[in-house]
């Protein structure tokens, strides 16, 4: 068992956390690639180990996980607790198909690349991943991360993403929306064009010649957004066949 030694915690609201561990020699064999999830747990049998994206560069020598915490969740109800100093037990082994090498590579040959990495909720996490890696910017001109969730304090980690260098776009559902922040389903927001509005792109749908597409969230948005790409004609990408779009679910309802 890889226990790791919990270096720092937030809490952002009543429902979400966010904490960094050590990161142990254990990895030092294979390291994580940015957009992959791990099992995390807390150590013993009393709870159920469960998959977390890791919400931080590969680069780093620590590691970054973002939680709901549910009050009877059989594992978040415990995690949520955790001090500075706790153990935690983190499989030193990664995986996942939010990676850049399951997407189809042409619009960063063209050098027009952009990359859309569109989130609810802490399906945010392996998009702070990816977004705060450096060669993600090799390979794309331009990187929008996009994240709705129902009230403006959950919105958080807008400034470490900006400062890395991605666009952000910031949308609520159940209150009216802060500064620089817009209202609506991301996926209503994709439907009727004004995602695109709202950032100055031209056009009102994704451009297939240009862009690819990371999606994680939860199953109700995963599903919508997905059938909406793939009646325009995408394609979901794997490692034998890299497409258009990849998809994720956050782990939200296993908590
Ligand atoms: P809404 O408030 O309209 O349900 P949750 O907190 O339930 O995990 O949801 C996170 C965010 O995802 C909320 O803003 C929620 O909006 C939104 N959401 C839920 N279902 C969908 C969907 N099918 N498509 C797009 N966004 C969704």
């Amino acid at each position: 068992m890889n226990l790791e030694t919990v270096l720092e915690i937030k809490h952002f609201t009543e429902d979400l956390f966010w904490f960094k561990t050590t990161k142990s020699e254990a990895w030092d064999k294979k390291n994580f690639q940015p957009g992959e999830f791990t099992m995390i747990g807390m150590g013993d049998k009393e709870s159920p180990n469960r998959a977390y994206s890791i919400a931080n560069s590969p680069d780093d020598e620590h590691i970054e996980f973002f939680s709901i915490k549910v009050q009877d969740g059989p594992l978040t109800s415990r995690l949520q607790n955790i001090k500075v100093g706790d153990k935690v037990e983190v499989s030193p082994k990664a995986i996942g198909t939010l990676l850049l090498r399951n997407l189809d590579p042409d619009p960063c040959i063209a050098g027009n690349g952009r990359l859309w990495l569109v989130s609810t909720g802490t399906g945010l996490a392996p998009f702070l991943s990816l977004a705060r890696h450096p060669e993600v910017y090799e390979y794309y001109e331009q990187v929008i991360v996009t994240h709705t969730c129902r009230t403006n304090a959950e919105l958080v980690f807008r400034e470490e993403l900006e400062e890395a260098g991605a666009t952000v776009y910031q949308t609520v559902t159940r209150e009216e929306p802060g500064e620089r922040r817009f209202s609506g389903r991301i996926t209503d927001n994709i439907a009727n064009g004004s995602l695109f509005g709202d950032l100055g792109i031209d056009g009102e749908f994704f451009d297939i010649a240009r862009d690819r597409i990371m999606i994680c969230g939860g199953p109700a948005f995963n599903n919508e957004i997905r059938n909406m790409l793939e009646k325009a004609g995408w394609e979901h990408g794997t490692m034998r066949s890299p497409g258009h779009f990849v998809q994720e679910r956050a782990f939200v309802e296993t908590l």
